[in-house]
């Protein structure tokens, strides 16, 4: 078993594929532990903390939930009204006052960057909980376990991202994740949307199999990701309103699904999947957010240096 050296998690391209795996096998262990009842109390008397800069539902609350399931504590926020951001004070300021208050520190911004920022200015472990349009390294995490525990593993698998692979974070670290497997990629979205040139160049110069489409064509693929358009970070929104319907997954897709074809979504979802796939057995996205909880407790521990 590897030791975990990392203060930080701020990008999936700071992990390697020693230490994703290692993050994956423990996150087994640990949905095993919490089934088991053993988890609570790893991390008793330890304070997370939440500085949340921007919205969120599934990570802030599966990251307390993490803490809260292995007996710690949290407090925190979940947008910058009401705090003294408002005043002027400066997200590093915010976290140095953190520094006193919790043990940990999750943060979400708009802007990308604060959280290597943040993580540079204070002895606390800072988990990136996504910034702006670059990473979201703890979605790609509970991804990967998804899919791990779908199929067993991630390598001789076709998967597609689709939807805004310009300005989707989530689409980013995963993407950038898989170029450490072996994968058949499939880039689907709006001509104005794809994934950025530097991610796809790499993943071509490490000699994966990447096809870029603006064709909703899942067909052959293991693993269909849907991504959100991601309206907030569009400079135009007559630009967003061209797009923002693009590609929604509905029941005509079913004829050309594999039997066991995966749809995943990081979710929120707006429009992307018609709610008639849900009860389909394609459908692992609300069980894709719920692996976010096992996957937060063991890097909670991971991070705080607490075996288990
Ligand atoms: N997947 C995800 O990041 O969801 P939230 O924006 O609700 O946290």
């Amino acid at each position: 078993m590897m030791k975990w050296t990392k203060k930080d998690v701020i990008s999936i391209r700071d992990l390697s594929r020693e230490e994703i795996d290692h993050v994956l096998e423990k996150s087994a262990r640990m949905e095993k532990l919490f089934s088991q009842g053993k988890a609570l109390g790893l991390l008793k008397g330890k304070i997370l903390g939440t500085l949340f800069f921007e919205p969120s539902t599934r990570t802030r609350l599966s990251f307390e939930s993490a803490m809260l399931r292995l007996g710690g504590s949290c407090l925190g926020f979940s947008a910058p009204e009401g705090t003294s951001v408002e005043k002027g004070e400066t997200i590093i300021d915010t976290i140095k006052m953190t520094e006193g208050y919790a043990d940990i520190i999750v943060m979400r911004t708009h802007m990308e960057g604060p959280a290597r920022l943040a993580g540079e200015n204070t002895e606390l472990p800072v988990i990136n909980g996504g910034d702006g349009a670059n990473q979201h390294p703890t979605q790609t995490l509970l991804d990967l376990y998804t899919i791990k525990k779908e199929f067993g593993g991630l390598n001789g698998l076709t998967i597609s991202i689709v939807g805004d692979l310009k300005y989707g974070r989530t689409a980013h670290s995963l993407a950038e994740a898989l170029k450490l497997y072996d994968v058949n990629l499939r880039f689907i979205s709006p001509s104005d949307l794809r994934m950025p040139a530097r991610i796809t160049k790499e993943l071509l110069d490490l000699g994966l199999s990447v096809n870029e489409t603006s064709d909703l064509d899942v067909s052959g693929c293991d693993v269909i990701y849907s991504t959100r358009i991601q309206k907030e970070r569009f400079p135009d929104l007559q630009e967003y309103e061209r797009v923002k319907d693009a590609f929604i997954l509905d029941e005509n897709i079913l004829k050309d699904l594999k039997k066991r074809s995966i749809i995943l979504h990081p979710l929120p979802r707006v429009n992307e999947i018609h709610y008639d796939l849900d009860k389909t057995a394609h459908a692992r996205y609300f069980e894709q957010a719920k692996n976010g909880v096992p996957v937060r407790m063991a890097l909670l521990c991971l991070v705080l240096n607490v075996r288990f």
